[in-house]
């Protein structure tokens, strides 16, 4: 066995002591964390804990300023996010980030960009072979919008899809990137009840059907109850707890962080809050406020891989 798959021990991502210090606050701080491949494995805690900073870590928007985050043996420390990508991981965002003005479709054909070979050369003169590419990721794209159950809309503007169908369009995305991880940052949030049910029976799909390991990040305890066969819990940055979902739900720690502050009234208000922000009627109004939406920005690198970030992480990326 060489030394590097010796190391990480043949789990397909591995956090080592985590860490990672924004001014006083560390808002992941020192983590282990093990997925094996082809496990669903969920990441819960209450709000602020962590848990997207710690996607943002594995998937190289921020570099860890303490230990190490291995995927597949190799440190993502200091690589860049198309590289990461490349290497299998892709991800979906707390706040829906879509291209609004393109199609359905094209924001699918957008995510595949990722695994093309005709250079700017082959775009620019529409080469046979570029051609051939083109029609492949079209292809390919429609595959996807069938495997989310989105073939009906391919052609509708993004910005015209339901809710749920556009946290689903942004599952496509991220599978069209053919990763070997797929990171998926509140998927349910905003959905009603039948919208989650069946996003249930997607992500069992993307395992089952795929092959594909999946992180899933959820404050819905019902999905991620039915769905997750391995926990870690984050309070305050560190992991407080991890383990079978039975064993999560009577662990005192995590009651006391987290289903101590009525974690279903908590969820049940935030569902509210967000149904009510996309203008939909609810029974009672909500007990908080709707999340504000961050501000975004959409760009392509010179790969061609989708980076869309909220504009103040854009903006210390390319401060650093
Ligand atoms: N770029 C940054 N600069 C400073 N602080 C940050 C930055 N990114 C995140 N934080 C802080 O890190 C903490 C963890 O935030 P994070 O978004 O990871 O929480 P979360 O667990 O995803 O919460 P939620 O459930 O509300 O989405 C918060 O206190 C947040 O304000
Ligand atoms: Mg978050």
């Amino acid at each position: 066995m060489n030394k590097v798959v010796a190391e990480h021990q043949g789990y397909l991502m591995q956090a080592t002591n985590a860490t990672i210090q924004f001014g006083g606050l560390r808002a992941v701080d020192s983590v282990n964390m093990n997925i094996e491949a082809g496990t669903i494995v969920a990441l819960i805690g209450p709000n602020g804990a962590g848990k997207t900073t710690f996607f943002n870590l594995l998937t190289g928007i921020y570099t860890p300023t303490e230990g190490e985050i291995l995927f597949e043996g190799r440190s993502v420390s200091g690589k860049k996010t198309h590289v990461i990508a490349d290497w299998g991981i892709s991800r979906t965002f707390q706040n829906i980030r879509l291209f609004k003005e393109m199609t359905v479709l094209e924001n699918v054909m957008v995510g595949r960009h990722v695994r093309t070979h005709s250079g700017f050369f082959g775009a620019t003169f529409r080469t046979p072979s570029f051609r051939r590419e083109e029609r492949q990721i079209q292809e390919d794209a429609e595959r996807w919008l069938d495997f989310v159950g989105l073939t009906d809309h391919a052609n509708d503007l993004a910005a015209n899809l339901p809710y749920g169908a556009q946290r689903r369009l942004e599952i496509a995305r991220a599978l069209a990137t053919e990763p070997k991880l797929v990171c998926l940052d509140e998927p349910a949030a905003g959905m009603n009840e039948s919208e989650s049910a069946d996003l249930d029976d997607l992500i069992l799909r993307i395992r089952d059907e795929l092959n594909i390991t999946v992180f899933l990040i959820e404050h819905d305890m019902k999905v991620v109850m039915n769905l997750a066969e391995y926990i870690y819990v984050l309070d305050f940055g560190k992991l407080i707890a991890e383990g079978l979902p039975a064993e999560i739900q009577s662990n005192p720690a995590v009651i006391e962080a987290y289903l101590g502050q009525d974690m279903e009234a908590a969820i049940k208000a935030k569902r509210q809050a967000l149904l009510e922000s996309r203008g939909e009627k609810v029974a009672t109004p909500p007990a908080t406020p709707a999340p504000e939406a961050a501000p975004e920005e959409a760009v392509m690198d010179s790969d061609g891989v989708v980076m869309v970030m909220d504009a103040d992480i854009k903006e210390k990326n390319d401060a650093a």
